[in-house]
């Protein structure tokens, strides 16, 4: 609808000079007052005159019926009028919709693009998980929103580099480390691998409870890996490999592949520069000990630096990261995507990048998202309390494997479609909230056949491909040319016109559910179209190959969006 709005505003913007030459409006002004009347009975698009009124000095009715007159005869409206203060048009469908079509079948799975991004780089930093810790379904959020940023700016035109900042340094290797020594055995990380891990650090903060003694000794074994000892830096090797073959089994589940897995020990040697550097512009201050850059002026914490031992932090690793991005990638945008909690964090070391004088700070974005629990039950690493992603993704691909053998579905591709949908059901639940809020997923909810789910946007994706299938060879290509709509038609061409515009808010905000509502809107539209309108059974020949090409419309845009947010485009289900 938004290429209507800036159709639309270019047109009453010549009106508007042939009326007013004395007062100029320009189409992007007017395209910033057209507005979507909430209610229909108000047309489809209407334009308030108010505003306008003081600069032409005219009433803003009399504005609204001299522009009224200009629009008339215009095949894209079925009606403008001019009511009290407003000029409100009712768009023709049918036209737009010829126009819509046209679009998509010349753009196919480029319509929608802005190509806002060509010619520029944006980096992403997501998933990120702490190796060695479990990954759990905290982690659902940084990876499945990363990633659909990262195919929307990819979508965009943007050159996209996609970083797994991986947890690979700090002290959870000292725990590792001791607690391996203690309790663990090559055989059983060999057997269990992950879980071994897993367990192991569980077992520390359990007995480290009993015995503090045991913290001292998991900083002496970090500081041994910190200063090169050969048979600690053996173990975290390994402890790495483990558990990014674990990583990997998820990401590919979710269709995810990164460009880089740079760490945070990968900025080891390129911390001292930074640190130098914040020396020598005299930002840092000596605060019990510890090296810190005072926020105070920023009504922030100070930004911790080093330790009073000396060692760095978490924000130390950031910035020496930040920088190294900006000279390798030379980057339009560096993305963070982490959880709420992080952002003060986040907003302390951007505020001493640019305190440093690094002229990109501004280029920092932080995308923070709430919290997830999981019927009702939040979770604790530490305690051992977790869930992991693998096993909510198990089980939900267990039942719809489930649904598919009850349903005696041929064994044809079920695994494969049963990852897909199962998958596919959390990713779609998870995002169809707007990132800040709190989640609590309930897996038999997120799997429903019939409500807003992923399995039901899939479902209506395969609905369109069977009904294509069954398309003729001479209407292969058949195009949209009625001359009148109905209802659903109508609907369903408005929906279709939409969808550049909810990429372009995903893109400014920072937020895949757009795409996901959309998604549910575009699933609606064309089911209640599916229903209302026979398709291949149609008498009237234009009709028909008007509803096919609707179709084949449908198919192409929703196979688009699904993928957008990390969703496979299910043939069949
Ligand atoms: N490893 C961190 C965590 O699990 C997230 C890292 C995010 N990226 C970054 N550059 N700080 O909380």
């Amino acid at each position: 609808m938004l290429i209507l709005k800036q159709q639309t505003a270019d047109l009453l913007s010549s009106a508007a000079a042939a009326l007013w030459p004395q007062a100029p409006m320009s189409a992007g002004d007017l395209f910033a007052l057209l507005e979507f009347p909430p209610d229909p009975a108000m047309g489809d698009l209407a334009l308030p005159c108010f505003k306008l009124a003081r600069t032409l000095r005219t009433a803003p009715p009399a504005i609204a019926a001299a522009l009224c007159e200009a629009c008339r005869g215009d095949d894209r409206y079925l009606s403008v009028e001019a009511v009290g203060g407003y000029l409100n048009f009712r768009v023709n469908f049918a036209a737009v919709g010829r126009r819509v079509c046209a679009d998509i079948a010349l753009r196919g799975e480029d319509y929608g693009s802005p190509h806002t991004g060509e010619g520029r780089t944006v980096v992403l930093d997501y998933s990120s998980p702490n190796v060695a810790k479990p990954f759990h379904v905290g982690h659902l959020g940084t990876t499945v929103i990363g990633h659909s940023l990262r195919l929307l700016h990819e979508f965009a035109g943007y050159k996209c580099v996609g970083i797994n900042h991986l947890g690979d340094w700090g002290t959870q290797f000292g725990k590792l480390i001791c607690a391996y020594r203690r309790w663990g055995s090559k055989e059983a990380v060999e057997a269990r691998e992950i879980d071994e891990l897993v367990a192991l650090y569980v077992r520390f903060h359990a007995e480290a409870e009993a015995d503090p003694s045991l913290e001292d000794e998991a900083r002496a074994e970090f500081k041994k890996l910190e200063t090169g000892d050969p048979d600690n830096l053996a173990l975290w090797r390994w402890f790495i490999d483990i558990s990014l073959r674990e990583y990997q089994k998820t990401y590919r589940q979710l269709g995810i592949t990164f460009d880089s897995y740079n760490g945070e020990s990968f900025y080891t040697d390129k911390m001292p520069r930074q640190i130098e550097r914040m020396r020598e512009q005299n930002l840092l201050r000596i605060d019990d000990g510890a090296s810190v850059v005072d926020l105070s002026a920023w009504n922030m914490p100070p930004c911790l630096i080093l330790k009073r031992d000396g060692s760095t932090l978490y924000p130390t690793r950031d910035i020496a990261a930040a920088v190294y991005r900006a000279e390798t990638y030379d980057f339009d945008k560096c993305i963070y995507v982490t959880s709420a909690g992080q952002s003060r964090l986040f907003a302390q070391w951007f505020k001493v990048v640019e305190l440093m004088g690094y002229p990109w700070y501004d280029r920092l974005v932080h995308v923070p998202y709430g919290t997830v629990s999981i019927n009702g039950e939040k979770l604790s690493t530490r305690s051992g309390n977790v869930i992991l992603l693998k096993d909510i993704f198990r089980a939900a691909i267990d039942k719809v494997r489930e649904i598919s053998i009850q349903k005696n579905e041929s064994a044809e591709g079920r695994e494969e479609i049963a990852e897909a949908v199962g998958v596919g059901a959390i990713v779609f639940y998870y995002l169809s909230n707007n990132r800040m809020r709190d989640i609590n997923l309930v897996i038999e909810d997120a799997l429903s056949f019939d409500g807003n789910t992923g399995p039901y946007a899939q479902y209506t994706y395969a609905r369109t491909c069977s009904i294509l299938a069954k398309v003729a060879d001479a209407d292969a290509s058949a195009s949209f040319d009625a001359v009148a709509v109905t209802a659903e038609e109508a609907d369903l061409v408005r929906c279709l016109a939409l969808f550049p515009e909810r990429v372009q808010a995903a893109l400014d905000e920072y937020e895949p559910s757009h795409v996901t509502r959309y998604i549910l809107d575009l699933c609606a539209a064309f089911n209640r179209f599916y229903h209302e309108c026979s398709i291949l059974g149609c008498e009237d020949a234009t009709t028909r190959r008007s509803r096919i090409a609707l179709t084949r419309c449908t198919h192409t845009v929703l196979g688009r969006a699904l993928t957008l947010i990390c969703l496979k485009k299910t043939e069949k289900i």
